[in-house]
């Protein structure tokens, strides 16, 4: 057993391998909490973009445990729901919900990728001394790195495009996100026809971090990334080149945008119910009460709000409301 490998191969079998951490029974959930278990708002706003779309079908790609469509189920009983993950469908999954390793072909839907593409593994690319970007190679035992080869191919045409090393001080790290890119250009080719929306951690050309964001998560704590399957590996999307990859398997009407901006258009506002209503409908004022923090998280600074989404057509335009 091979325990020295590059990021891409080591992040492969820990997260997916046989004991792999997204086998683990879990789930995602059991580590860290996304968009989708921290409120129905996000269920009820990807509801009506789909209904704003026009399409009555969601594909969930990366779905976790079904947690997305779940909730969809219970807001919007009419629409066929679709979970995509490398995880056995979840055992208490309502029969109405269709679940599978692959984005189906050929179908109209909302695909929505919520925090797929940051595990999607990628390579690590680091500065040596004389310059030169080599692939990091790391210990899935321990996580301790050394340089491996020069990045040469396509990796290191994706870095030219996209995070260039060059000039840059020894040290300086780039994600290479030559899968992730493949990883959506194929999900947009299988997609008959529909609007694609990835929804993640990310960033644009300018502001890429200069160490990379390579970490690592383990019950709901941040821990250093060690290959071992014990925790979640995972580290933030180049969002420009993986919408420019949607564009070159035919997407089409690219939208990039934040969290915050793409909820509010969907109606995800946040505001405070007025007090009077605690008198006249206390319950209705409970439960906007309870709407306006769960709307502050899913859009807040620093935190949910700052998530990218891009959204793509894939034979029709992105609806209006996030354009
Ligand atoms: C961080 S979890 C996100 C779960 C859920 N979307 C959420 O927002 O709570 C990432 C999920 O992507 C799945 N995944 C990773 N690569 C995949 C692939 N190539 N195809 C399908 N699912 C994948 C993992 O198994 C995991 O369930």
């Amino acid at each position: 057993m091979e325990h020295r490998l590059t990021w891409k191969e080591a992040t492969r079998r820990a997260l997916y391998g046989a004991e792999g951490f997204y086998r683990r029974p879990e789930g995602p959930a059991g580590h860290f909490r996304t968009s989708v278990h921290a409120s129905p708002l996000f269920a009820r706003a990807l509801a009506d973009l789909a209904a704003a779309a026009g399409l009555a079908a969601v594909v969930d790609v990366g779905a976790g445990r079904g947690e997305l469509l779940v909730a969809l189920r219970r807001i919007a009983p009419h629409l066929e729901l679709i979970g995509v993950d490398v995880a056995d469908r979840p055992e208490a999954l309502p029969p109405s919900i269709a679940w599978g390793p692959e984005v189906p072909e050929g179908g109209d839907a909302l695909l929505v990728a919520n925090e797929w593409l940051d595990n999607v593994p990628a390579d690590v690319a680091q500065v040596d001394e004389h310059g030169v970007p080599r692939l990091v190679e790391v210990d899935v035992r321990t996580g301790r790195e050394e340089l491996g080869a020069a990045v040469h191919g396509d990796d290191a045409r994706w870095l030219d495009r996209w995070w260039p090393l060059l000039g840059a001080e020894p040290g300086a790290r780039a994600e290479i996100g030559t899968t992730r890119d493949a990883a959506w250009a194929r999900a947009i080719e299988r997609l008959g026809r529909g609007v694609a929306v990835a929804i993640d951690y990310g960033h644009l050309g300018g502001e890429r971090p200069p160490y990379g964001s390579l970490t690592g998560y383990r019950q709901g704590r941040q821990v250093p990334p060690v290959p071992d399957g014990t925790c979640d590996v995972t580290c933030h999307v180049a969002m420009d080149a993986v919408a420019a990859a949607g564009e070159a398997a035919g997407a089409r009407g690219t939208v990039l945008t934040t969290q915050r901006r793409a909820l509010r258009a969907l109606g995800v506002d946040g505001r405070r119910p007025p007090y009077e209503l605690a008198r006249t409908d206390p319950a209705r004022y409970l439960a906007g009460l309870r709407d306006a923090g769960e709307a502050g998280e899913l859009t807040a600074s620093g935190g949910l709000g700052d998530f990218h989404w891009l959204a793509q057509g894939v034979g029709m335009d992105v609806p209006i409301a996030l354009r």
